[in-house]
């Protein structure tokens, strides 16, 4: 172990270890969770602008057109809601729904969970800005931690997981999320969970090997973070982005492929990885649903389907369910 990276305070030993694990393996793999660094943070935005990247847009189009359905479908009880975002992102989505809800007469407060404190702050300050009336109270940490915590108030809760969030979880990591996710709620509080549906391999492939080649730099970036908080020597141009998706599975891949034999050190852990010509290294899957999926994905959890909302071409859904 490099003693001088260890003393590093931006040292993360669960990355050292998911690496060190990840590479070890017979079919080697990282975690997509280390995509967002600032860099990373930054790249992902440009992908949820890009013409081929069409889940940002049709879920943006659900909660625009249709953010008064969403709050009709809603049961509110003692004229009290928490609305309650795990994973902050930008709002954007959410304040349309925000907006409606503050036109009923129940008592809206807003409470976005994130592990990034930055990312919240500003959050905090664009929400103030578009709804100034909205009460916001953000909270930084691990989102069960956070929803345990407000498990106690009795609060009426809609807790929103939207992004197709999810879909980078494979089925059992899904599974125990959701399972977990569902014993944090009370009876009567709802779950919206946003993801995109099952669809052609023309539609679904672009999104994630689009023709300007920022997935690329998103999934490459992964590299360079490995090389500057590792202390690892990953040549970037010797790896090459690769997507795969197949309709029948569901399911999109992505990969970083090795364009030649070589051999990557990692200065904090000492270990070397070989890596033979055309070899992948598994970054990320992004799981497509349908109706049957979800139905498997809550089965045993104590939630209902209430509602399914979608965008005009079905690419997209944003499911309601309430815990039972
Ligand atoms: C965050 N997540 C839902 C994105 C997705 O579509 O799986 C991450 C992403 N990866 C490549 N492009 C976008």
């Amino acid at each position: 172990m490099n003693q001088a990276l260890k003393s590093d305070p931006s040292f993360d030993p669960h990355f050292l270890q998911s690496v060190t694990e990840g590479l070890g393996w017979a079919e080697k793999c990282l975690s997509s969770r280390y995509f967002y660094d600032d860099r990373g943070s930054e790249l992902f935005a440009q992908i949820m602008k890009l013409p081929e990247y069409y889940l940002t847009r049709s879920e943006m189009q659900i909660f625009t057109e249709q953010s008064n359905l969403i709050c009709q479908s809603l049961d509110i009880k003692a004229d009290k809601l928490e609305v309650v975002e795990l994973g902050a992102g930008d709002g954007s989505k959410t304040q349309h729904l925000l907006k409606q809800l503050l036109k009923s007469d129940a008592q809206i407060t807003y409470r976005p969970i994130d592990i990034s404190s930055g990312a919240l702050s500003s959050l905090k300050q664009q929400m103030h800005t578009a709804l100034p009336d909205l009460t916001i109270q953000i909270l930084c940490g691990d989102y069960f931690e956070k929803l345990e915590q407000l498990q106690e108030t009795v609060q009426q809760k809609l807790v929103l997981f939207i992004g197709s969030n999810l879909g980078n979880l494979d089925d059992t990591q899904a599974k125990s999320f959701i399972q977990r996710l569902s014993n944090t709620l009370n009876p009567g509080d709802y779950l919206m969970l946003g993801l995109d549906m099952i669809k052609p391999e023309q539609i679904v492939l672009p999104a994630y090997s689009d023709a300007a080649g920022i997935t690329a730099e998103f999934n490459l970036n992964l590299l360079r973070r490995i090389n500057r908080e590792l202390d690892a020597n990953f040549d970037l141009g010797s790896f090459k982005h690769v997507a795969e998706y197949q309709e029948s599975e569901g399911f999109a891949r992505s990969y970083l492929q090795s364009l030649k034999h070589q051999t990557v050190t990692l200065g904090a852990s000492g270990d070397q990885f070989t890596f033979q010509q055309g070899e992948k290294i598994h970054t990320e899957i992004s799981r497509k649903y349908s109706d049957e999926l979800l139905a498997e994905l809550i089965q045993g959890c104590q939630l209902t389907l209430e509602r399914k909302f979608t965008d005009t071409k079905g690419y997209f859904a944003d499911y309601l369910l309430q815990k039972s």
